[in-house]
């Protein structure tokens, strides 16, 4: 069985640069009959020294292009080696973060958390079509309203309905009450087919939504449903703050995972990864992309090899152990920033497990909010401001804002 060990420097590099030279290699022979090559070298020059040492920086230069999905089987064989490491990274997340026998799932690293997203919309959406013969106007996409705007946007382009359910203000967690309501009105329109997004921590309050709520209702609806697990920003941080959560697959009514390595695992931007169960990429393949060998079931189509590599080489670089201790540093400042704003009496919103910490706007001005860069719900009307403790949110960089907000609620700073 795989564990998710952490390796040395040495030997990260070491596998990187075996993984290169097992591509094609476009500096001296490589094929004359694909649109790709490696970077332009007037201007990304290969000689320097420093190159031997830097794995993600060499990837960069040689190019690989990740197209298609390759847990599938077949793939392009120019990119074989480098291919491999993302289906490490694949199987990694799988087994060691979201509980799934790797070789259960497939997956890939997609251009961002939006489109792995709506990876699953579009795979669900074709399922309903053309497993049970639904027609556009029969399906939606469910989800809450603290859940990521990608929802909206993927039910836009596929053009299906969206079912937003109110949250508690004070809990952020589903009102049952406005499911069932907002599930019987649908249903009466001609709604009978529901791609369910759950949010393994939403982006604005690091809420978190329980499955079953949705599946009950659904069931005592009696209408079909897929469910996804939206984990772009909590699928790093959740499985290692409460290992018990229902948002993965070890719970059947999970089928697919969105994670975003460019957010809690600062990993270059276009580092997304959507893993979903065997069996559930097929309705997302596109028979015309006969050009390329194993066809294509992404969204995006070509793609930097080299992103894989990076979020991989992050992931080994800590090891389990390793990333455990980071969640819980993360963890702890979130908790002193917590206790300062319970003594000074300041409204906020935060799940005990997640590092967000969301501030009701009457605590706090403009002013403070731009000195420390923190982000409104909305930005004509904020009614809400997070904190999210980052790696270089430290303690000490929290003091500051902390005693702003003190200043303030004793009405030392104006209201403007
Ligand atoms: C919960 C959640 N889902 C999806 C996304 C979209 O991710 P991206 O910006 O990588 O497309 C975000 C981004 O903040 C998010 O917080």
């Amino acid at each position: 069985m795989r564990t998710w060990k952490k390796m040395s420097r040495e030997a990260i590099r070491g596998r990187v640069f075996k993984a290169l030279d097992a591509n094609v290699d476009f500096y001296n022979h490589g094929s004359i009959g694909v649109p790709a090559s490696h970077l332009d070298e007037k201007v990304f020059h290969r000689d320097a020294s420093f190159l031997k040492e830097a794995p993600f920086l060499s990837a960069l230069l040689r190019n690989p292009n990740h197209i298609g999905c390759h847990t599938l089987g077949k793939s392009e064989s120019f990119f074989r080696g480098t291919q491999a490491i993302e289906r490490e990274l694949i199987a990694l997340c799988a087994k060691d973060i979201l509980g799934a026998d790797p070789n259960a799932v497939d997956g890939y690293v997609s251009s961002g958390g939006t489109e792995a997203n709506m990876q699953a919309m579009w795979i669900y959406r074709n399922y309903f079509m053309r497993e049970h013969g639904a027609r556009l106007d029969e399906i939606a996409v469910l989800c809450s309203e603290d859940a990521h705007y990608s929802m909206s946007k993927g039910a836009d382009i596929l053009g299906i309905k969206r079912i937003i359910v109110n949250v508690d203000q004070a809990s952020r967690r589903i009102c049952p009450k406005s499911l069932d309501r907002q599930l019987s009105e649908h249903k009466e329109r001609g709604i009978r087919f529901c791609i369910v997004v759950v949010n393994m921590m939403t982006t604005m309050f690091g809420s978190v939504d329980e499955p079953d709520v949705y599946a009950a209702a659904l069931e005592q609806m009696g209408m079909a449903f897929m469910m996804h697990a939206d984990g772009a920003y909590g699928g790093f941080v959740l499985p290692f703050t409460e290992p018990g959560h229902a948002l993965d697959f070890r719970n059947p009514l999970i089928q697919s995972v969105t994670l975003d390595a460019h957010k809690m695992v600062q990993a270059p931007y276009g580092t997304g990864i959507f893993i979903a169960r065997k069996g559930w990429m097929a309705y997302a393949n596109t028979k015309e992309a006969s050009y390329v060998e194993g066809e294509d079931c992404t969204i995006v189509g070509s793609r930097s090899g080299a992103n894989a590599i990076a979020v991989w080489m992050i992931l080994m670089s800590y090891g389990r152990f390793g990333w455990e201790e980071k969640m819980e540093i993360l963890l702890k400042r979130s908790s002193w920033l917590e206790n300062r704003l319970k003594e000074l009496e300041i409204g906020y919103f935060r799940n005990p497990v997640s590092n967000i910490i969301t501030i009701r706007s009457e605590y706090l001005n403009r002013d403070i909010a731009s000195r420390y860069g923190l982000v409104p719900d909305m930005h004509d009307s904020p009614k809400w401001y997070k904190v999210v403790v980052m790696d270089h949110v430290s303690i000490d960089s929290l003091i500051p804002m902390v005693d702003d907000l003190a200043a303030f609620s004793r009405k030392l700073l104006p209201s403007v």
